[in-house]
Order: structure tokens, then C-alpha cells, then sequence
């Protein structure tokens, strides 16, 4: 994917989104791909997303600035779906800066959508207000942040950082705003001055980096450049194809990176999927194959199952494979990462969802119904676990057969080919299958109907 490669390489820009509820690994992934992209860019979310970065001995949280980040040529770009927390983004700057990251190379769409004080103190209000019902979100304004760029009285940042334009549209809307954070949450008013001086302060600190970024996109496509677009979230918590209405209230789906950029879906070459190898969700909403007992406690342990934002116990659960067919599908995903396979080392039996038992009817398919998919019971196949260590094992030949079987299970329920297996936190912890950029795209059906699910190593993608 390098352009120093471009003569013997065919480029590509590649969509990398998690397949399953979020927190699949995507950040390991496409950690992993970014180092020979040219150009990063996120398209939707803002600080409720979070992934863990290592630099030398120090760790810490990013939360809206690609790892790309870290590459001292990479390109990193937040683009117009995303919603700006400019706090957040400050202290990550800053934190950044600490560690002589150089940011220049850092660039922030314009018409992204900015998260004011009154989002986070509705979206958390809204939820106490919700009681049973409420949806367990990350409590970071991004619901409300979004939902006042739908209801067209959104802060942009090209607003935050031209001072008449930004008093005369705070002023209004925080007028407006306490209105509801009085009278409907009974909340004390927010002060429209000090707000305003906040966020000129943001903007005049932020202003570097704004820029118009689907222009710089497009500059880079011609350049023929390599883009990798980064999602956050995953598929199931898409505000239109998730499981509405626990969901997030952007488009993590691979349609989404490119509203969310402003490219058009013809310069997309891949479409790469990032699954846990069992399942995970954090916050409320409908989990058919969740556990609540021993195994799941296990899963949570040894897949350290906590939220990198709010730091949440994450609810874990067996591999669902209906939602992984749904995910190839939503996102014509050509191939898949499959990550954590390690934190199944120990089961004696591993179960798979292979379809839904609904009203005595076996389902195939995700009913896009959240009625329905909250009465979906899981009909399992068992596996026989591995029951030793994966994680030293670098090639599919080094893991144990019961695992290798396993995988190719996994493959062929969803009719993807698996390109790369994770064992592990560490970058040596990866087995690349396929060259998951310029291997075989999901070969759809062989000459027999059957999906094509090849295992060779491959000799063009390195570590
Ligand atoms: P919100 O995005 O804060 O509005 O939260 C809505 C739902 O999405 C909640 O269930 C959150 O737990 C979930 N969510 C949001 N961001 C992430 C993420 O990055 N990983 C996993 N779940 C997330
Ligand atoms: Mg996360």
C-alpha cells in the first residue's frame, strides 16, 4: 500500500470497520495497515471511541487522532461526519506533543460538527430521564451533537474559529439550550459569555489545523496516494443498519467512511472487517448469544473486556455468525482480521451461532426488526477447543488444528476469507493469512457455488 512500492503494487484505498458492536481490534488493524498508508482518515464518531497507543514506555488514550498519528509521514485526517469534542482533541494534542509527536500532519475537517457543554450534559441527562430504557451510551454529547447537525442548529468548526459568526450562533442556541436544561432537566443555565470564550480559545488553537478536508482527500486520490479510512464503532451500532435504537448515532458501515470523508464510493478498492473471535458489546440493547456465567466472567478476564472511554465492564458472548454474515453483507467486506483468538485458549467446547430461532422458525438472516432480533435465541454448533497457548504461533500452520478449524468455520458461515488472525496484543502477535490489501478479493462462489476460502501464506504483505 506504499507508494514507494507503487510500480510493482497495485495502490488501493482501503476501508477498515469493525464487524460486530465496536471494540473488535480495529485499532490493531489498522495500526498495523497505516504504517504504509500515506494518508489516515476517520469519517464518523467522535470521543465516545477510543483505542490504547504505546509510544516507547508510555501509554495512552486517543480518542479522535488516528495512530497514523505516529508516523512521522503519515497524514491524519478528521473528516466532516465526525463530531469534534475540541477539549478531548486539545489534550490529546497536547498529550501528543509531550512525547515530540510532530502534528503538523494532522488536519481537521471544517464542517465537522463541534460538541458543545450543553451536549454532554443532555446526553447525560437524557439517559437518567431514560431510566430502563436508557441506552447506555458513552455520556460524551455525541447523540446530541449529532442530532442538532440533523436539526440544521449544529456549531461547526469553520464556526469556532471565526469570532463573529461564532458569538452570533452561540448566543442563540445557548439561550435555546437552557431552556431544556432548565425547564425539562431542571439543570442550572449555562453562561453564553464564558462558553464563547471557551471555544474562541479552542478555535484559535485548533485553527491550523482546519481545513477543507474532501478537497485534500480528493488531492491526495490523484496523487495516487494511499488512504486508509479507519472506522469507529462497528456495523451493529450504525444508526441505520445497527440495532436501532442501541446504537451510536453515526455510520460505522463502509458506506459511511465515504459520506463521512465526501469521497465518492468508486476510489474505494477494499473493504476489510475487524471481528472479535467471540463477541462483545458495551452499553444496553439485545445480545442473543451474550453469557452471563462462568464463561463469559472468562472471556471478560482474559480479554481484558473493559471500555477504553468509560471504562465499563464490556458484556461478552460466543461468536455470532448471523451478525458477521449481516456485517460482509452491509459492507461488502472483502476479507476479514479476526482478533483475540488467544482469549479462547482455554475452553474445552467453543460455540458458534449459526442462526436464530424466532417463533419456532429458523432464521438465517439478521432481522433488521428490533423487535424481533431481541427475541432471537441462538442456535449453536459446538466446537472442540484447543486448550493450549496460541499466542507464541506465527503462521496458520503453527496453530493447533482444533483452532484452524475453528477458523475456517468461522469463514465459511460468513462466506469471507479470514486475511489475517490475531494472538495477541503485541504487533509480532499476527498471523497474515492473505495479503489482506492486494489478495483476493471475497471471491464469491467457486465453480461449485462454494465461497472460496483459500489458506497460503502470503508473500506480499509483511509485518
Ligand atoms: P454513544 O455513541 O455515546 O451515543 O453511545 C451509544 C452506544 O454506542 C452505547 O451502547 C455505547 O456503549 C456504544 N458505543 C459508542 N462508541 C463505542 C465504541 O467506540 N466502542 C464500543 N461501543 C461504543
Ligand atoms: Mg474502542
Amino acid at each position: 500500500m506504499c507508494t514507494k512500492q507503487a510500480e510493482s503494487k497495485p495502490l488501493a484505498n482501503v476501508i477498515v470497520i469493525g464487524a460486530q458492536w465496536g471494540d473488535e481490534g480495529k485499532g490493531k488493524i489498522t495500526d498495523l495497515l497505516s504504517r504504509s498508508a500515506d494518508v489516515v482518515v476517520r469519517s464518523q464518531g467522535g470521543v465516545n471511541a477510543g483505542h490504547t497507543v504505546v509510544v516507547g514506555d508510555r501509554t495512552f488514550k486517543l480518542h479522535l487522532i488516528p495512530s497514523g498519528i505516529l508516523g512521522p509521514e503519515t497524514e491524519c485526517i478528521v473528516g466532516s461526519g465526525t463530531v469534534i469534542d475540541p477539549q478531548v482533541l486539545l489534550e490529546e494534542i497536547d498529550r501528543l506533543k509531550e512525547l515530540n509527536v510532530s502534528l503538523q500532519n494532522l488536519f481537521i475537517s471544517q464542517t465537522a460538527h463541534v460538541t458543545m457543554p450543553y451536549h454532554r450534559l443532555i446526553d447525560k441527562a437524557a439517559e437518567e430521564r431514560r431510566g430502563k430504557h436508557k441506552i447506555g451510551t458513552t455520556g460524551r454529547g455525541i447523540g446530541p451533537t449529532y442530532g442538532d447537525k440533523s436539526e440544521r442548529t449544529g456549531i461547526r468548526m469553520i464556526d469556532i474559529i471565526h469570532e463573529e459568526d461564532l458569538r452570533k450562533k452561540l448566543e442563540w442556541t445557548i439561550n435555546y439550550k437552557n431552556v431544556i436544561l432548565e425547564k425539562l432537566y431542571h439543570l442550572p443555565p449555562l453562561e453564553p459569555k464564558a462558553v464563547i470564550e471557551e471555544y474562541l480559545i479552542y478555535g484559535d488553537r485548533l485553527r491550523p489545523h482546519v481545513v477543507d478536508s474532501s478537497l485534500k482527500i480528493a488531492t491526495a486520490v490523484q496523487e495516487r496516494k494511499n488512504i486508509l479510512f479507519e472506522g469507529a464503532q462497528g456495523t451493529l451500532l450504525d444508526l441505520d443498519h445497527g440495532t436501532y435504537p442501541y446504537v451510536t448515532s453515526s455510520n460505522p458501515i463502509a458506506g459511511g467512511a465515504c459520506v463521512g470523508a465526501g469521497v465518492g464510493p468508486t476510489i474505494i478498492d477494499r473493504v476489510i472487517g475487524v471481528a472479535k473471535a467471540y463477541t462483545t458489546r458495551v452499553g444496553e440493547g439485545p445480545f442473543p448469544t451474550e453469557l452471563e456465567e462462568e464463561v463469559g466472567k472468562l472471556l471478560g478476564e482474559r480479554g481484558a473486556e473493559f471500555g477504553t472511554t468509560t471504562g465499563r465492564r464490556r458484556r461478552c458472548g460466543w461468536f455470532d455468525a448471523v451478525i458477521g454474515r449481516y456485517a460482509v453483507r452491509i459492507n461488502g467486506m472483502d476479507c476479514l482480521a479476526i482478533t483475540k483468538l488467544d482469549v479462547l485458549d482455554e475452553l474445552e467446547e467453543i460455540k458458534v451461532c449459526v442462526a436464530y430461532e424466532l417463533d419456532g422458525e429458523t432464521c438465517h438472516h439478521f432481522p433488521s426488526n428490533g423487535n424481533l432480533f431481541a427475541q432471537a435465541k441462538p442456535i449453536y454448533q459446538t466446537l472442540p477447543g484447543w486448550q493450549q497457548s496460541t499466542a507464541n504461533c506465527r503462521s496458520l500452520e503453527d496453530l493447533p488444528k482444533q483452532a484452524l478449524n475453528y477458523l475456517h468455520r468461522l469463514a465459511e458461515l460468513m462466506e469471507v476469507p479470514i486475511a489475517i488472525v490475531s494472538i495477541g496484543a503485541s504487533r509480532h502477535q499476527t498471523i497474515i493469512v492473505e495479503d489482506p490489501i492486494h489478495g483476493p478479493k471475497r471471491a464469491l462462489l467457486d465453480a461449485n457455488g462454494t465461497p472460496v476460502t483459500s489458506y497460503h501464506d502470503s508473500d506480499q504483505f509483511q509485518l
